[in-house]
Formats: C-alpha cells, sequence, structure tokens
C-alpha cells in the first residue's frame, strides 16, 4: 500500500483551508488514515526540513512552520505520492497551475499552505517522524471497490 505524508502548514490553518484541503485528497479518492494537528517546536521543523539546511531560507522556512498549529495526516491509495504532489502543485505557486491546491489558494513560495512528500522514501521517513505506528489505522473502504479494478 503507497502512503504519503501531507500537513497543511501555519497558513493553511489560520485561512480557513483545512476542509477545502482535506475534501480535495478525499474526492480524488484518497484514504485518510492518520490526521492530528501540532504546533511543532522549530527543532521538530528543522528535522522535518533537514534536506533543506543549507538553504538561505531554511531559518525563516522552520521558523514558520513551527509559528503556530499544523494539521499533519498521512494518505493512502494507488499512486498517492507521486499524484498528491500533483494534486498540490509547483513549490512557487506563481508556477502552480489553476486547479492545483497552491495554484488556486496560495501568492507566495513562503506561504504556500500544503507540504506533501516529494518520494516514496521521503514518505516513509516522515511518516515515522510525524507518527506513531499505532496512530496509523488500518481500515477498508466500501467505495474502494468503485475506485479500483480488480
Ligand atoms: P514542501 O512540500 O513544503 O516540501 O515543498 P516542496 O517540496 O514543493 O519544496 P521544497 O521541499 O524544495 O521546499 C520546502 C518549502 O520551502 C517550500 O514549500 C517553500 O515553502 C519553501 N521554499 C522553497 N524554495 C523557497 C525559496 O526559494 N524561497 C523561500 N522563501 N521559500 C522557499
Ligand atoms: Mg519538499
Amino acid at each position: 500500500i503507497e502512503r504519503t505524508f501531507i500537513a497543511i502548514k501555519p497558513d493553511g490553518v489560520q485561512r480557513g483551508l483545512i476542509s477545502e484541503i482535506i475534501s480535495r485528497f478525499e474526492r480524488k479518492g484518497y484514504k485518510l488514515v492518520a490526521i492530528k494537528i501540532l504546533t511543532p517546536t522549530k527543532e521538530f521543523a528543522m528535522l522535518h526540513y533537514d534536506d533543506l539546511k543549507e538553504r538561505p531560507f531554511f531559518n525563516g522556512l522552520c521558523d514558520f512552520l513551527s509559528s503556530g498549529p499544523v494539521v499533519a495526516m498521512v494518505w493512502e491509495g494507488q499512486g498517492v505520492v507521486k499524484y498528491g504532489r500533483k494534486l498540490i502543485g509547483a513549490t512557487s505557486p506563481h508556477n502552480s497551475e489553476p486547479g492545483t491546491i497552491r495554484g488556486d489558494l496560495a501568492i507566495s513560495v513562503g506561504r504556500n499552505i500544503i507540504h506533501g512528500s516529494d518520494g516514496p522514501e521521503t514518505a516513509k521517513n516522515e511518516i515515522n517522524l510525524w507518527f506513531k505506528p499505532e496512530e496509523l489505522v488500518d481500515y477498508g473502504l466500501d467505495s474502494e471497490k468503485w475506485l479500483y479494478e480488480p
């Protein structure tokens, strides 16, 4: 089963976009298997964005991610890592297509409302960083038989 880590950043929460973002993943057919709201510490934000620690915007990015509540989620489904990134759109909303979450709902690269894992390995690492195994719920959805061929 394929899973990805998705987070609604503090700007998405403050702008009242939690339901809009969840709705887009849910309507696509993906299954929500973990969710919580928390304000990460700066140290935790730095762990999450560790691969960007050499970038000039790293400090500001980690300050921002830890500035308020974040909605952390795990979504499951066929192709969810790659297609989840398509739903989200390009990193800078200036380049995100209309129809994508960032294209429709954001303007600045530093306030792009949502995070999604960029590959299967990253997804595993981020899920392990944000969630304990027992926080992931294993369940079937009746809609799965209408979403997938046998
Ligand atoms: P995430 O899903 O948040 O990881 O975004 P991404 O994978 O599309 O981009 P990346 O991992 O390269 O960067 C992480 C975050 O850093 C982005 O979502 C932006 O909020 C921020 N960021 C990336 N590039 C820039 C930049 O050039 N300037 C600023 N201010 N922020 C940036
Ligand atoms: Mg990234």
